[in-house]
């Protein structure tokens, strides 16, 4: 494949949209950052302050402009502008999208039509504007941001999966007919990325009967356990890919195996999505329920309130001070209650005598064993767990 004057990325003029927040703006960031003019658009009009304060190589420029990727009279106009400005486009990123959680019964005709004309022909959009410039130049690179949900089952996002799925056909069969043209097409597939869009993001449709604040405060919760990555490390890591011509990116890498996976065992793949679909339903849609905190004593003594404070300070990262039990006890006891707090499973936490021995800590006089209890606020009544 060529595309001879293709400028990757060092003098090179691009397009990102949804550039206002999350992975738009830190591509853009990171474009500029590697010599590209960029102009960033969103239908957010911070774009512009967004775009103001990303420094650029000398020559070079950032600007915003805000658009409506559903709107494509307006985004052929942006792109036939910037193509005619500078006369050339080297990269468009069509990037905008909105999330959308909820199981698929709730869903109204209304959520399926923004996601629909957000997230697809959004894409479509920017596709369709700068592909005729592109074939014209004999170069060109077309980024479209999927997701990981476009390449594999994901309940509780059916319509937005949809969408991301539809992307990755589009850009697939784009890439090949655009080849022998000189035009590159590559599609993102993220895994879980800190932005905003995690607890909804500012367009998101929730479609669960719970309050829309504690929706964003779940969401965000379960996607924390999935080890987000950071936004700046995925801009990198992806243009480093857009740069190498990738037709598929995933970023971060460990999420490949649940593409590899689908393709390898489509049973087993669903299978697992069938297991993630039941505990994620009851984290993220389910009965609200008490907050749950853990509390730990030692053997004969009850759970008295003095210790259980210096164990909820512990949850907040700050150390404990309790004195009959030795740092390394209290720091096993603190990543216990962290544990619990996140909501996994800690059902007991029996230290070893011999081994607390063994490490000869001074503090710990006698053996003795440490049970842990379940906390629930409000009534004060503790469950023992194990011990
Ligand atoms: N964050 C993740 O973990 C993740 C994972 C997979 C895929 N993605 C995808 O990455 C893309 C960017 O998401 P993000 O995480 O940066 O979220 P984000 O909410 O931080 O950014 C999305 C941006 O798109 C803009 N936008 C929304 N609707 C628009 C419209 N109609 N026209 C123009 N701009 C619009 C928003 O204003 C916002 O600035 C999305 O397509 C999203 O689906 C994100």
């Amino acid at each position: 494949m060529t595309s001879t004057g293709l400028r990757v990325f060092d003098g090179a003029v691009a397009i990102v949209t949804g550039a206002a927040s999350g992975i738009g703006r830190a591509l853009s960031e990171e474009l500029a950052r590697r010599g590209a003019s960029v102009v960033l658009a969103d239908v957010q009009p911070e774009v512009a302050d967004v775009a103001a304060g990303i420094p650029c190589a000398s020559g070079r420029a950032a600007s915003g402009c805000t658009i409506d990727v559903t709107d494509f009279d307006g985004l052929r106009h942006l792109i036939e502008g910037v193509a005619g400005r500078y006369g050339r486009l080297d990269c468009i990123f069509n990037n905008a999208g909105i999330a959308a959680g909820g199981e698929l019964r709730d869903h109204t005709l209304a959520a399926w039509n923004r996601v629909i004309d957000v997230n697809l022909r959004g894409v479509i959009h920017g596709v369709q504007a700068a592909y005729p410039i592109m074939l014209r130049q004999g170069f060109g690179h077309i980024v479209n941001t999927a997701s990981m949900q476009g390449l594999m089952p994901s309940p509780l996002t059916a319509s937005y999966s949809t969408t991301k799925h539809a992307i990755v056909g589009l850009s697939k069969a784009l890439r090949v007919e655009a080849a022998g043209a000189g035009v590159r097409v590559s599609v993102l597939c993220p895994g879980v990325i800190r932005t905003p869009l995690l607890s909804g993001g500012k367009h998101g449709i929730f479609i669960a009967a719970i309050p829309e604040p504690e929706q964003r405060d779940r969401a965000l919760r379960y996607f924390e356990r999935l080890r987000p990555m950071d936004v700046r490390q995925f801009a990198v890591k992806a243009l480093d890919q857009v740069a190498r011509n990738h037709a598929i990116i995933v970023v971060p890498a460990w999420w490949k195996v649940f593409w590899w996976l689908d393709r390898l065992s489509p049973r087993l793949s669903l299978f697992v999505a069938q297991r993630v679909f039941e505990s994620a339903r009851r984290d993220l849609f389910g009965p609200s329920q008490p907050k749950r905190q853990c509390v730990a004593v030692r053997s004969g003594v009850a759970a008295d309130a003095a210790l259980a404070d210096e164990l909820r300070a512990g949850a907040h990262g700050r150390r404990l001070k309790a004195g009959a039990f030795s740092e390394e006890t209290v720091h096993v006891l603190s990543e216990a209650v962290h544990v619990l707090v996140h909501g996994l499973r800690a059902t007991t936490m029996k230290l070893d005598h011999e081994r607390a021995h063994a490490r000869r800590c001074d503090q710990v006089r006698e053996p003795e064993t440490v049970y842990v209890y379940e906390y629930v606020y409000g009534d004060g009544a503790g469950r023992r767990l194990g011990g």
